[in-house]
């Protein structure tokens, strides 16, 4: 065919058929290509089938020529396209056939396997370590009543704890809060287990939890972190239960060779109430920078529960007697990892959770 053929067919067509080659060439994918299937060779609306039209359409003496212009354009189109298809699709199998061919040499990919957080183990392990002398585990709800977060825990009605300024209270009831410790389920557990605590010879629990308090977010704090509160009513309880009960937990949590120390300290809901501390799970007691060189670090608030609060709880505190303690997950956390930045607990760095072995 050469370009005096071409003036036979309307200028439109003409064009297109001059430039197929350049377009065919320029299909680099088979949608491009089945695009240009459409425009050229297409049931409806493409160029062949308007060749066939103005075929239809031609004067009687040019029908001849015409036709044969017609069946030889499309017959081109036709063959182009098809082999196009061919080499296009033979590509792509090659891609796949690539892509898919396996390594027998390389490391299977593992999925990213879930883990439970580093704090959520902690817990886990000292919850575990009560649960092991029978003490069961509580929950209490995080927004609390001012009964339970202060008053039922002897603590009195100016005590800053309670001011807005580091307590959480909520807007649309200001008698509800965020509660600041895990000290109120002491409360809730008392009252509601005094009926029975003759028929159960005692309670001992452990309540793990969350608490808030309006501290900004720096290094060592946190507007929310975490606590486990632990207590224990029984007749005759005295400070010895509290130490012995304390020396094996701290025992069984940094290692048999601990020692503990319990120093004198205040709390409303405790009397006596002490500060315990455990020789430095770091350097043994030598004296190191975790510990400030003293060989000693503080880990928690304890003591024998007050009589008032006994007494609130519909206890009385001439039969029974009991000890408490309250203890920081998070500062246990940052002293056992060394961990300077309490934040990181938070941000979810996987390069963190895995050197905490929260990761596998
Ligand atoms: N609730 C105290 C706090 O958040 C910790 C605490 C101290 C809990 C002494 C106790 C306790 O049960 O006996 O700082």
């Amino acid at each position: 065919m050469d370009a005096s053929d071409l003036k036979l067919l309307p200028p439109d067509i003409a064009e297109a058929a001059a430039t197929f080659e350049a377009q065919l060439d320029a299909c680099g994918t088979l949608d491009a290509l089945m695009r240009l299937k459409g425009t050229f060779t297409g049931r409806e609306h493409s160029l062949a089938a308007r060749l066939m039209e103005a075929l239809k359409a031609a004067p009687k003496e040019q029908k001849r020529e015409l036709g044969a212009l017609a069946n030889q354009l499309k017959n081109a189109w036709e063959e182009g396209i098809k082999g196009r298809q061919e080499a296009l699709e033979a590509v792509k199998r090659d891609h796949a056939a690539a892509a898919s061919r396996v390594d027998p040499d390389l490391p299977p990919p593992m999925p990213l396997r879930g883990a439970l957080h580093p704090l959520q183990r902690l817990q886990d392990r000292l919850v575990g370590i009560f649960a092991a002398l029978g003490f069961h585990i509580e929950e209490g709800p995080e927004i609390e009543t001012e009964a339970h977060n202060f008053d039922g825990l002897n603590i009195p009605g100016d005590h800053p704890a309670r001011g807005s300024s580091d307590t959480f209270y909520l807007e649309q009831h200001p008698d509800l809060l965020l509660r600041t410790h895990t000290s109120p389920v002491q409360v809730r557990v008392l009252r509601r287990l005094a009926p029975e605590l003759e028929a159960r010879g005692g309670i001992r629990f452990v309540a793990p939890g969350r608490v808030y308090r309006k501290d900004d977010i720096d290094p060592t704090h946190s507007p929310m972190f975490h606590q486990v509160e632990g207590m224990l009513v029984g007749k005759g309880i005295g400070m010895q239960h509290l130490k012995g009960t304390l020396e094996y937990a701290m025992r069984a949590l940094f290692g048999p060779a601990t020692a503990i120390r319990l120093r004198p300290s205040y709390f409303p809901f405790v009397e006596p109430g002490a500060e315990l501390d455990v020789s430095c799970p770091l350097c043994g007691g030598k004296g190191c920078r975790v510990c400030k060189g003293s060989g000693w670090v503080e880990l928690l608030g304890a003591g024998l529960i007050h009589p008032n609060v006994l007494h609130y709880a519909g206890i009385d505190p001439e039969v029974w007697s009991g000890f408490a303690f309250g203890l920081g997950v998070e500062r246990t956390a940052m002293m056992v990892s060394q961990t300077p930045d309490l934040r990181l607990f938070f941000e979810n760095d996987q390069r963190f959770i895995r050197q905490m072995g929260g990761l596998d």
